[in-house]
């Protein structure tokens, strides 16, 4: 879940097919090239959730692969060779996001913990909680099929919500993108709201608990 430690040589190399290839439409900070216009924006990536793996398995498989709804961020595997998909993938890291990882941990800690032992129970209310709330947008299967998306997809800069089916987040991940909502980890707006007035951590804890446990489908990474 962390990232690598420095590496001056991937960095270099990285920095490079950054600015050949990703630039153009991810920016010069990593905050979107506000001139291209793009269908579906980037994640700001000096905001984004990922860790440096994640960002490395995006990168490589393309976005729509992890549950993305277009393939606009295209799968890189065709094109760059594994040091060149590492590399860039440090090299975002550290230069737009170096504090990612403090961040998830202290957002973490701030947040209460609850055992295993009450598993059973978390995952009834997480369901309650997902099906009243989160398959409206998400699908009752957690897939991204929703009457939200059937009737709202035709307006101007409207945001796919993810298949949850496909998510590479993890639970505490999942957790955290609920609670902080989409504009928190870099979306230019709140299509994914924040959801922690309406829900505590333990409804929240919940519901990441159930996408992990019941939606999200264990999937090749090939
Ligand atoms: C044609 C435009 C385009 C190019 C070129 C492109 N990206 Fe993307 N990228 C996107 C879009 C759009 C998304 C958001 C995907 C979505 O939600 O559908 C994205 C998402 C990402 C994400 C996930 C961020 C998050 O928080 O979810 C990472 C990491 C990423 N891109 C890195 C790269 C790298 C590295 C390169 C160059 C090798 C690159 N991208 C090239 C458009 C592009
Ligand atoms: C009003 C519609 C809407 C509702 C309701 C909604 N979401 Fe979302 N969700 C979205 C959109 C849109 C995105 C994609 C945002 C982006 O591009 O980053 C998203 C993204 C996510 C992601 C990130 C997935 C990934 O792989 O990056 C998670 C996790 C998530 N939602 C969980 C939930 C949970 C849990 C609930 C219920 C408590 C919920 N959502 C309710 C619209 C919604």
């Amino acid at each position: 879940m962390y990232a690598q430690a420095y590496n001056p040589m991937m960095f270099a190399l990285g920095k490079g097919v950054y600015e050949q290839t990703c630039i153009s439409c991810h920016g010069e900070n990593g905050q979107t090239n506000a001139q291209m216009e793009l269908i579906v924006k980037p994640r700001k990536l000096n905001q984004s959730i990922l860790s440096e793996d994640q960002s490395y398995e995006i990168i490589k498989h393309g976005a729509h692969h992890w549950g993305a709804h277009a393939d606009i961020m295209p799968a890189f595997k065709y094109v760059y060779d594994e040091r060149q998909l590492r590399s860039v993938a440090h090299y975002i890291s550290h230069q737009f996001h170096p504090k990612r990882d403090e961040k998830v941990s202290q957002l973490l800690q701030k947040s209460m913990i609850y055992s295993v032992s009450i598993e059973d129970d978390m995952l009834g209310v997480g369901k309650k909680i997902f099906t009243k709330k989160c398959a409206k947008c998400h699908g009752k299967k957690g897939d991204g099929e929703s009457r939200y998306v059937e009737l709202s997809k035709n307006e101007d800069d409207f945001i796919y919500p993810y298949n949850l089916r496909k998510t590479l987040l993890n639970e505490d991940e999942i957790f955290l993108y609920a609670k902080y909502g989409g504009k928190f980890w870099g979306t230019h707006k709140d299509d994914m709201p924040s959801w922690k007035r309406k829900y505590d951590d333990f409804q929240l804890r919940s519901v990441a608990r159930y996408i992990q446990k019941r939606i999200k489908q264990p999937h090749n990474k090939e």
